[in-house]
């Protein structure tokens, strides 16, 4: 490095922690309440950061808040009390008011809803997914370039010129994560986005989320499958009955910790035959993975619920 340039380095304003915060932090909550109407609580002081590059899932049973807190980060609700901020900028109704602001985070964040059609209204499952990207003045090569790769992906050619009433939840759905995919976001939230589909529609929904979580992409997900969960998240938050983050942690750890699963209403016990006798028992991610479960005849020797040893 020559004098000159090193000492324009050195004249380079040092950036402020703060700045260095809201440069990385998507999403910060801050004991945030929501309620329905005023009286059907949702969410229940809740305070989590979002990092930028983090693949997150929220797990919880039904009703626990998950879709709530992910139409927060949309921005479609804001906290009745507590706050929430995106990149450091509060998200209120006031700053979706401001017409830049708006425009900059629909740009950014991609949403893709637990229920498909309140995400699809236009005459053709194409104009649908082709929507978006055209209203934020994308070229139209480009559309159509990434249009063509979406498509190949989910396989949806044969869609395009069908309505989106005239299809089933799992073809909706793959519609909308197009649709979603299509305006290539920075940030991913995908609320139950595998729920309905069949395992290869599942699968390469998964990929299509990995590859972009390896392109440096924020991911978060709510999901009530535990496989996924596994696949798609580095951290967990688990919400709890009481509408609150009750666990945080690597997935690793919280998605093998089985009585605290169980306790939270997270994990299947599935009822098999051994012989004549009926055990229940639980499975966990690794147990697919465990050479045991899979040999025909194999057993688990896991203990069941029962209390019988197989
Ligand atoms: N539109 C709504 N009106 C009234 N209550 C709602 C509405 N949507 C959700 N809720 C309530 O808010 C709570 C959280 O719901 P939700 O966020 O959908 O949970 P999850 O996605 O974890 O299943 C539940 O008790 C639910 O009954
Ligand atoms: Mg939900």
């Amino acid at each position: 490095m020559d004098a000159a340039s090193d000492q324009g380095a050195e004249n380079l304003p040092l950036k402020s922690p703060m700045a260095i915060f809201m440069e990385n932090v998507v999403y910060d909550l801050k004991n945030v309440y929501y309620a329905y109407l005023g009286k059907f609580p949702a969410l229940a002081g809740i305070d989590l950061a979002v990092v930028r590059g983090e693949k997150i899932a929220i797990i919880g049973a039904n009703g626990t808040g998950k879709s709530t807190l992910l139409a927060m980060f949309d921005g479609l609700i804001f906290p009745d009390t507590g706050a929430i901020s995106f990149f450091g900028r509060v998200m209120d109704e006031r700053a979706f008011d401001d017409a830049t602001f708006s425009r900059h985070f629909r740009t950014k964040v991609g949403f893709v809803f637990q229920n498909p059609d309140v995400q699809l209204f236009c005459p053709t499952v194409k104009e649908d997914i082709v929507f978006a990207p055209l209203q934020f003045g994308v070229e139209k090569h480009k559309i159509l370039w990434r249009l063509d790769k979406l498509v190949e992906i989910l396989k949806i050619g044969h869609l395009l010129v069908r309505a989106p009433h005239e299809l089933s939840v799992g073809e909706k759905r793959k519609v909308t994560i197009a649709s979603v995919m299509i305006n290539e976001p920075e940030i991913l939230i995908l609320d139950e986005p595998t729920a309905g589909l069949d395992p290869e529609t599942s699968r390469s929904i998964i990929d299509m989320v990995l590859n972009l979580a390896a392109e440096g992409k924020t991911v978060i997900t709510s999901t009530h499958d535990l496989h996924v969960a596994a696949e798609i998240s580095d951290t967990v938050h688990v919400f709890g009955k009481d509408k609150r983050i009750i666990k945080t942690g690597g997935a690793g750890k919280i998605l093998t910790d089985e009585k605290f699963l169980i306790e939270n209403n997270l994990m299947h016990t599935h009822r098999h035959r051994h012989g004549d006798k009926i055990h229940t028992h639980a499975h966990l991610h690794e147990d697919h993975h465990n050479e045991k479960y899979h040999w025909p005849g194999a057993v688990n020797l896991r203990e069941g619920t029962d209390g019988a040893k197989r």
